[in-house]
């Protein structure tokens, strides 16, 4: 009862900072989204999910010059810079790289998937991330000790094996009427109730709640479970949402609109 209480004054709260900030502008584009601050993230797994979402955005910092040193080692993804030190870009948003949906397509790298991790020692992990298994996988340059211990953190804990809820043709196996009352009572303030307050794509190719939904349920998945990196968007698993719940709630954003 307490907990549901914080949830939605603190939803009440973001809420009306966010409309504050947009001059409650019926639908703002991705440039006058509120960016100004970015949050803390929280030192455990779960702020070790937004930096394998995108490490650069969730710590407000500028992504390093060119490409990351592993981006030569493979020609198939042909994109460049900001993109090629995310981890998510090199391991999927399922986690399972080259054995998953980056397996083919503009992704593809070919890379390893992550699966395993789960399984190794914090000590095995840690030498991963701080290169000395590979001192071209070195992120101890661009992280400080506790940030390699959320990232160890959430290759232990956070590595959900999506295939019991997203099935290979994108469809979700979930309740959708449940879904709608957790989009209702916790998206809806914030990407009002058809998902299309913000569009995080361009004019030509809108990308809204629905799109994702749709087009990459493996990341709907995912920025759901963690939260928007640089952004004040909960995570549903801070929020104590099973993996069900997650579910549900892809089952019904399959229906929003996609542009
Ligand atoms: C540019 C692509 C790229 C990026 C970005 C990247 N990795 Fe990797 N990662 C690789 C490659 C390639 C390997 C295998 C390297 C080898 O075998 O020496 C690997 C290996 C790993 C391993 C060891 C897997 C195993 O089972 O042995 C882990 C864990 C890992 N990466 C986690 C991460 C995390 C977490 C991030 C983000 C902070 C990240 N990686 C970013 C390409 C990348
Ligand atoms: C407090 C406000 C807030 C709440 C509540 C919220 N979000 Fe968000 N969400 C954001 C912001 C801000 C962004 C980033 C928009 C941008 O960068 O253009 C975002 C981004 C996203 C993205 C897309 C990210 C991308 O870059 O592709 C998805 C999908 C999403 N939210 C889904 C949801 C869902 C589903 C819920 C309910 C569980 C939810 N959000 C709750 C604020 C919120």
């Amino acid at each position: 009862m307490r907990r549901s209480i914080r949830i939605n004054l603190f939803i009440a709260v973001i809420g009306a900072i966010l409309l504050a900030a947009c001059g409650g502008a019926a639908t703002p584009t991705a440039e006058n989204v509120p960016e100004a601050t970015v949050p803390p993230l929280s030192p455990d797994y779960l702020g070790g999910g937004m930096l394998y979402d995108n490490w650069m955005s969730a710590l407000g910092v500028d992504a390093p010059a060119g490409d990351h040193p592993l981006w030569k080692t493979q020609t198939t993804n042909t994109r460049t810079g900001k993109d090629t030190f995310r981890c998510k870009e090199c391991h999927g948003w399922d986690y399972k790289g080259v054995d998953g949906v980056y397996a083919s397509g503009s992704h593809k790298t070919g890379f390893p998937g992550l699966m395993g991790a789960a399984a190794m020692s914090a000590g095995d992990l840690l030498a991963w991330m701080d290169g000395t298994n590979n001192p071209d996988h070195d992120f101890s340059v661009y992280f400080d000790d506790t940030q390699l211990a959320m990232v160890v953190d959430f290759l232990q804990k956070g590595l959900t094996d999506t295939s019991p809820y997203i099935n290979a043709d994108k469809t979700a196996n979930g309740d959708a009427a449940h879904g709608k009352e957790l989009y209702t009572n916790t998206c809806q303030s914030c990407h009002e109730e058809d998902g299309r307050a913000y569009n995080f794509g361009s004019e030509d190719e809108p990308e809204v709640v629905g799109t994702i939904a749709a087009d990459n349920p493996w990341e709907f998945f995912h920025k759901v479970s963690y939260g928007q990196p640089g952004a004040n968007m909960p995570s549903a698993l801070k929020n104590t949402w099973t993996l069900q719940d997650i579910a549900d709630l892809l089952a019904y954003a399959k229906s929003l609109p996609t542009e």
